[in-house]
């Protein structure tokens, strides 16, 4: 069928024809919003899910909800290695100048732009600016002990008392926060803390790796009464079958009950795999109904675009110990998998695995759902590891 036609839209962050089965936790960011908006208090929300189930797609609904509920919104996405202070200044910049502009009356404007500008030069900051083009005094001794933990929570309370003087109220939206350092991740609870205590109008919705619960808790052990982590995962059957079937009903062609199985077995309800699927067999089909041969033929498509995109993406960055480790992990079968058993398959020692094990969690390729236990934060990559390196040892 005409390709131009097709509705899915398989991607990164691209927005799904129809975004099923999250209403829950739109409902829950709706609440948030709208409560913080009247101070009272609420947890923060910090989305936690595997590679390609949504997040981003959700993070920017919720910006969406809250531009409509009357807030100014920073959407940022963070990035390996990259710190949070010199990242998040030019937004908090920019949020200042938009507050400047909005009608109202009082200096906590003018005086967010004086703590922002100590916070920044306690950064030293050299990112194409020195002083951010912010021409203003620093306020001396608000932001700038160059210790992130004290800084950042004085600097988001300088903006949520701008927020509030200008009567509106401030959203930041965080992507891949997990690539925070922990005393980065224990800045931004601390500010959450002390904005909540204040009733000041801020709110902070990330998203992340289903690592985060966990770093946010070594981090800061109240963590857990600040946030609430609502986890996004794979579609129910019923689900999968309406990210599918709705979106091409619409335009009047059908898939076949089947086909809708089939698919579903495939994908397991993996809502990036759930578009793959769907293009494909959208551009196969000579017309309606999409039927389970259809599938197959689908199938034979998607599964190398996976293999040299998707997954290939994140095999190439990893050291040959790191492959054996993840290779190992496949050749278990389907997870969580036992530390002790990766290292029975290697033939190694238990101790000797904590390094590998380290890194790769750094770069966010398998996470431990549970004490002594390891899974992969990419659904589906045990297939592609046995695909990509099919002799183990
Ligand atoms: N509820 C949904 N129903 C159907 N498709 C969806 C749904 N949510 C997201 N998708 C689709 O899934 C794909 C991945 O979405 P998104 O990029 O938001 O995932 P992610 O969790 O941010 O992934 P990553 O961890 O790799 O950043 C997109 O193609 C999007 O259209
Ligand atoms: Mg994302």
């Amino acid at each position: 069928m005409d390709p131009i036609k097709n509705p899915f839209s398989p991607g990164a962050g691209s927005p799904p024809p129809e975004l099923v089965g999250r209403d829950p936790i739109l409902e829950q960011a709706r609440i948030l919003l709208g409560r913080v908006k009247q101070k009272r208090p609420e947890k923060s929300m910090l989305l936690t899910g595997l590679r390609g189930v949504g997040k981003t797609v959700l993070l920017n609904e919720i910006d969406r909800t809250a531009k409509a509920a009357g807030y100014r919104t920073i959407a940022v996405e963070a990035h390996e290695g990259k710190a949070l202070g010199p990242f998040i200044a030019p937004h908090l910049r920019t949020l200042f100048y938009d507050l400047d502009r909005m009608a109202g009356a009082g200096n906590k404007v003018k005086r967010g732009l004086a703590v922002l500008r100590s916070f920044v030069g306690a950064l030293k900051l050299t990112v194409n600016d020195v002083t951010l083009g912010l021409d203003i005094e620093p306020e001396k001794g608000a932001a700038d002990s160059g210790d992130i933990e004290i800084d950042l929570p004085n600097l988001f309370v300088a903006v949520a008392e701008a927020a509030e003087e200008r009567k509106t109220a401030v959203a930041v939206l965080i992507d891949e926060i997990q690539y925070f350092d922990q005393k980065e991740l224990g800045s931004l609870i601390m500010a959450m803390h002390k904005l909540q205590q204040q009733q000041l109008p801020l709110v902070l919705i990330g998203a992340g790796l289903p690592i985060l619960p966990g770093l946010a808790g070594e981090s800061k052990s109240y963590a857990e009464r600040l946030f609430s982590f609502p986890d996004i995962g794979a579609l129910s059957e019923q689900d999968a079958a309406r990210a599918l079937r709705d979106p091409t009903r619409a335009v009047g062609v059908k898939f076949e009950d089947s086909a809708l199985a089939e698919v579903f077995r495939l994908t397991q309800g993996y809502p990036y795999f759930l578009q793959e699927w769907g293009y494909q067999a959208w551009n196969l089909a000579a017309a309606s109904p999409i039927t389970s041969a259809i599938v197959r033929r689908a199938t034979e498509k998607v599964i190398p675009r996976l293999d040299q995109n998707f997954f290939r993406v994140r095999f190439d960055r990893l050291t040959r110990s790191e492959k054996n480790f993840l290779r190992a992990m496949a050749e278990l079968g389907h997870g969580p998998y036992r530390t002790g058993d990766i290292a029975e398959a290697l033939g190694v020692k238990v101790s000797s695995l904590g390094p590998v094990r380290a890194k790769l969690i750094k770069k966010g390729m398998i996470y431990s759902p549970a004490f002594g236990d390891m899974a992969f934060t990419v659904p589906l990559f045990n297939e592609f590891m046995v695909r990509a390196i099919p002799e183990f040892k």
